[in-house]
């Protein structure tokens, strides 16, 4: 299938608004922020591409800042978005972990800020944890996933995507999500924001994920302007 083929393809869960909702800097802050969805937030190391993934799944080029620089995202960033379905999600920006260049005091700040979240936020419902598809699972990302296991009473859909897929040959792709899944233990897809590759399947397993179930698809629906 051609990237404009998918590109044309219209489905329930394509995001058709979406704008910047709010952010948080500190645990307290977090009461301030009005709960306009069923959130789904979106963690891993520094630089994996958390930001172009929201942005790829959203449609929306500039909707969150995307830096060749680690470290770029540094609070935590939430965007409401409205499916086609009429589904209204939150989609969740992170800052990402594993950046060594940043003091110990920051390190543990941003610790506290996203453990906090993650443990408490009522209305979380997802935790989308992307790693890179040429490394795989790496310590801190299955600490996080421990992590969330344990730390959330009610259970909180948790799904890996090995991201920059269109790094890894052709004929080795399958292979490294199957890698990421066995040694993560959640479901897996891979993606790239680059080529737009996985994106139906990663919506797929983000509703899945967060519990909402996609009634029917739209795929055969006219393309607008066609
Ligand atoms: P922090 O905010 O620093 O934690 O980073 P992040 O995880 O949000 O990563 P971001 O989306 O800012 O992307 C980091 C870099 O990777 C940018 O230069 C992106 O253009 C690039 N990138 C992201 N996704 C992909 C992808 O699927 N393929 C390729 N080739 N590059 C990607
Ligand atoms: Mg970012």
């Amino acid at each position: 299938m051609t990237r404009k083929d998918t590109a044309q393809k219209k489905h329930p869960f394509d995001i058709v608004t979406a704008e910047f909702a709010g952010a948080i800097a500190r645990p307290e802050d977090e009461k301030t922020l009005p709960v306009l969805g069923a959130e789904v937030a979106f963690a891993g190391r520094s630089n994996v591409g958390k930001s172009s993934l929201i942005n790829t799944l959203a449609a929306r080029r500039g909707l969150v800042r995307v830096s060749s620089t680690p470290g770029c995202t540094r609070q935590i960033n939430f965007f409401n978005a409205r499916a086609r379905d009429e589904l209204n999600l939150v989609l969740v920006d992170l800052p990402g972990y594993g950046f060594a260049r940043r003091s110990k005091t920051e390190r543990a700040e941003w610790a506290t800020l996203i453990e906090n979240y993650l443990a408490k936020r009522s209305t979380l419902r997802a935790l989308v944890v992307l790693v890179d598809a040429r490394r795989g699972v790496e310590d801190d990302d299955k600490e996080l996933i421990d992590f969330m296991n344990a730390a959330r009473k009610s259970p909180t859909g948790i799904l890996c995507v090995a991201t920059k897929l269109d790094k890894v040959p052709a004929s080795k792709r399958a292979q490294a999500i199957q890698a990421v899944r066995k040694s993560a233990g959640v479901p897996a897809v891979g993606f790239s924001s680059e080529t737009r590759e996985g994106f139906d399947a990663c919506w797929r397993a983000i509703r899945h994920a967060a519990g909402f179930t996609i009634a029917a698809d739209a795929t055969n629906l006219p393309v607008e302007g066609a």
